[in-house]
């Protein structure tokens, strides 16, 4: 296919303040997550994952979700998006004003009991309320399922197992389905297949791609996508995060480096990638993490060594 054929504008969802940072094992002040989202709007994006409203049992680091949706400065046209797993979730994510609302299940059943505790039958019956009252409050749905290119747990997951839960999530109502490459295991052929079989049972403008980066194989899949048709990606600013289900999954694919590929491609994001490299560089050092985005270590290395020489 030829590059007339990518998506002219492109979509990016930010989940480095949800994704990236629930899986921190020393808890992060919440002052540094408010800082964190408030920097990533100010850099443009439409679309940032805020926090999530689960169990704290389950995922202690996102026990302060309403103090961070309190404390952020909304952007106007900024959707702010959390994460609720059952009606409690879905009260929290109300209370707290948020714009979207993301169920979430898998495509493998050995993965869905790890995550939330129940079978991907039983997932999708909890979302049911949940969904209904996100629509009769006027809230956007969002549904994330994982493990979409394998699992961790069974191994190689069937296409049709993925788009039996797209269609099921369809069904809820969601506005945007995610499709997760929980453990970076995707690579683009697999990934044009899967993106291709979903868009046959779902509108492919609302259709995203959220791939971690474990195999290093993120940004060839995003172009493999965006030679499908896709014209959402999720990312994690620095590539922050891992999942706590998946040992030894790294992060999402860093933002600085989709934004990079997606500059260079001549496709239009509306987001600063120089504030976003120095969001990351904030964050980094603000948790003591190496940045593990390389577009961004590679522009802040170039930014040091202009500023030496000026
Ligand atoms: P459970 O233990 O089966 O259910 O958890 P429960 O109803 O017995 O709840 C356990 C305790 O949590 C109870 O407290 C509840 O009250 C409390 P206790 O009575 O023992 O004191 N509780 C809550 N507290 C606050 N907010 C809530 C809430 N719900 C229950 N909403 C449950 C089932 C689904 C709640 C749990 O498994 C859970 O919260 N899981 C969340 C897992 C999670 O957040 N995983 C990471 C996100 S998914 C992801 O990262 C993948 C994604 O990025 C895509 C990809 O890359 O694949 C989206
Ligand atoms: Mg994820």
């Amino acid at each position: 296919m030829s590059a007339s054929h990518l998506p002219q504008r492109v979509k990016v969802v930010e989940v480095g303040p949800r994704d990236g940072l629930q899986n921190e094992k020393q808890p992060v002040p919440t002052a540094i997550k408010i800082a964190l989202v408030d920097r990533l709007s100010a850099a443009g994006f439409a679309n940032i994952e805020a926090t999530s409203f689960v169990s704290p049992k389950w995922v202690p680091q996102m026990a302060d979700g309403a103090d961070v949706m309190a404390g952020i400065a909304r952007r106007p046209g900024t959707i702010y998006s959390v994460l609720t797993p059952n009606m409690r979730g879905f009260e929290g994510a109300v209370a707290a004003k948020a714009d979207e609302v993301v169920i979430f299940c898998a495509a493998s059943e050995a993965f869905s009991q790890r995550n939330i505790n129940c079978s991907i039958e039983e997932s999708i019956a909890r979302f049911e309320p949940v969904a209904r009252a996100a629509k009769d409050a006027g809230l956007r749905l969002r549904g994330s399922i994982s493990c979409a290119l394998g699992c961790p747990y069974q191994g190689e997951v069937p296409v049709a197992s993925v788009v039996d839960v797209v269609k099921r999530l369809a069904a809820l109502g969601c506005d945007e389905i995610d499709i997760a490459d929980t453990i970076g295991v995707g690579t683009p052929s697999r990934t044009r297949e899967v993106m291709e079989a979903c868009a046959s049972v779902f509108p492919i403008e609302r259709l995203s791609g959220h791939f971690h980066d474990t195999y290093g194989q993120a940004t060839a899949n995003i172009y493999a996508a965006l030679l499908s048709g896709i014209s959402i990606f999720h990312s994690s600013v620095a590539g922050l995060g891992g999942c706590p289900y998946a040992k030894g999954a790294t992060g999402n694919v860093a933002t600085e480096d989709v934004l990079y590929l997606l500059q260079g491609l001549g496709i239009e994001t509306g987001i600063d990638l120089e504030a976003v490299v120095h969001t990351g560089d904030y964050i980094s050092q603000a948790i003591g993490r190496p940045n593990a985005s390389r577009v961004g270590r590679a522009m802040l290395a170039k930014m040091k060594d202009v500023a030496a020489s000026a």
